[in-house]
């Protein structure tokens, strides 16, 4: 830039900052920071004035179109003939008193009428006929270039003081003027570098063709200080979550989808949740009400989960040993975790292979505190495959929690009514500590066999935001989702 406007100026000389800036082609604010910066290399030097742009009001438009009230009423006066008593030219005026009067006493101070008494009556007279309109067509000037004071010559500057001590007819607005020129330094400096050819830009070109050896590289100062500048960028929640679905994929996962209302049936039953139990209570599910009645399921599975929750059907289990309710499965749920996707899934494609993962929200009724979300999202896959363990389930998640940064991992046993074994995770995370991650295990019989999947199912999931926390070091789950904009634009991309 400054390079440009150095060039510039040597070439066409100094001048306003606008038509500086309109000579390179550079915005005003490029070209007042080029300005800036050449200045303080004392390369050229600045002036600053202020001058006053002359602006047009009301009256002075309606001059322009009508011309000044003196001239109308010398037009009128013409029309009679060039004399007419000053009533009679009064109510031929048609205006207000006032405007009359105004008119009246400004044709006479410029000669163009006179006025005498004849038996008591006021005689008006035209002067002269050729009045020049000097005022109109400066006006007309002012309205269609905007003309500043100080550029006027000194007749029509006393015709501008003239036209704005009339009521509405012109005003002056001081402007300040920036006017630029090459100081001796700045014009030795743009004549040396007018005949060195440097290159801005290398282009694949440049590079192909070999050119660039002929040409200076322009150089740059890599530690100059620039703007902070915020561009748009996703989410940090969904930033991380691609990081996710990018960390399955490397893994050899597939995406699933389900949809967010569910059947208490594939949230609870299916997975051999009890239908007394706690997790079921009103106290973490939200039921949705008003909603037609689904079809949850074919009735030979209806069937099979109904016997295996009462006795166990074919599975080896003794069940729960009470009477299954098919109203209760019936009932809509939020999804409470997304093992309801999962799950479903295999009753789908009675899969004997396969490695499938969710992203996505679930929904418990939580009072929301700084650990306590109601709406959140889980991280959950399964794998199954005939010779599957529970060695094969540590190893993926420590493998899935490597791709994440997370290096160091523990597991302990746990319980879960749909697995056996189950596990529990933590990691380790650098500067933050050991946090609890995913809950996980290999899918009972009681699940599988209902399913028709005969090969084991090692199955996990686990909350996605405190992994979010942990490494923007957040201690409020709920600034995650506040979309408070000064933190928005801070929080950093890459960790
Ligand atoms: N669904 C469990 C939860 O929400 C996690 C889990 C998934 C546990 C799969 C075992 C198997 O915490």
């Amino acid at each position: 830039m400054e390079r440009k406007l150095l060039l510039s100026l040597i070439r066409n000389g100094g001048g306003l900052l606008e038509d500086v800036a309109s000579r390179v082609n550079m915005s005003i604010d490029q070209a007042r920071r080029a300005v800036e910066w050449l200045r303080s290399k004392e390369m050229i030097k600045i002036e600053e004035k202020v001058h006053h742009k002359i602006e047009i009001l009301g009256e002075g438009k309606r001059a322009i179109e009508q011309g000044l009230p003196e001239r109308r009423l010398i037009e009128i006066l013409k029309r009679l003939n060039g004399e007419a008593k000053l009533d009679e030219l009064s109510k031929a005026f048609g205006s207000t008193p006032q405007e009359f009067s105004a008119a009246f006493g400004y044709a006479r101070s410029k000669g163009w009428i006179s006025t005498s008494s004849i038996e008591g009556k006021v005689i008006v007279k035209l002067l002269k006929s050729d009045q020049s309109a000097l005022e109109e067509s400066l006006l007309k000037e002012i309205s269609e270039k905007g003309l500043f004071f100080e550029e006027l010559s000194e007749e029509d500057k006393k015709v501008v003081n003239g036209l704005i001590k009339r009521p509405n007819y012109l005003m002056k607005k001081p402007f300040k003027i920036v006017n630029i020129s090459l100081t001796e330094l700045g014009r030795k400096t743009a004549e040396a570098i007018k005949e060195v050819k440097e290159i801005d830009y290398l282009t694949p070109d440049l590079i192909i063709s070999g050119k660039w050896k002929q040409h200076r590289l322009r150089s740059l100062d890599v530690e100059a200080v620039a703007p902070t500048i915020y561009p748009g960028k996703k989410h940090p929640v969904q930033h991380f979550i691609d990081e996710v679905r990018e960390a399955f994929i490397s893994l050899g996962f597939e995406e699933i989808l389900g949809p967010i209302i569910q059947p208490a049936f594939w949230n609870f039953d299916a997975l051999f949740v009890p239908q007394d139990h706690p997790a079921r209570d009103m106290q973490d599910t939200f039921y949705v009400s008003k909603v037609k009645e689904p079809s949850i399921a074919s009735s030979r599975l209806i069937e099979k989960v109904s016997r295996t929750h009462t006795n166990g059907w074919n599975t080896g289990s003794k069940g729960w040993g009470y009477d299954w309710v098919l109203d209760e499965a019936k009932r809509l749920v939020l999804r409470t975790h997304t093992t309801a996707v999962t799950v479903k899934y295999l009753a789908d494609h009675k899969v004997s292979e396969a490695k499938v993962f969710s992203v996505d929200k679930v929904f418990r009724n939580e009072k929301l505190d700084p650990k306590h979300l109601a709406e959140l999202h889980q991280i959950e896959g399964i794998m199954v495959g005939k010779r599957v363990t529970l060695r094969d389930l540590m190893g993926i998640l420590s493998e899935f929690y490597k791709i994440l940064g997370l290096k160091k991992v523990k597991f302990w046993p746990t319980y879960f009514p749909y697995t056996e074994p189950s596990l529990q995770s933590i990691v380790h995370v650098e500067g933050f500590g050991w946090m609890e991650l995913c809950g996980m295990g290999i899918f009972r019989p009681e699940v599988t066999l209902p399913l028709g999947v005969k090969n084991p199912v090692l199955a996990w999931g686990g909350g996605l935001e405190r992994i979010i926390m942990a490494r923007l070091r957040i201690d409020d789950i709920r600034e995650l989702y506040e979309n408070n904009l000064g933190w928005l634009r801070k929080v950093p991309l890459c960790l």
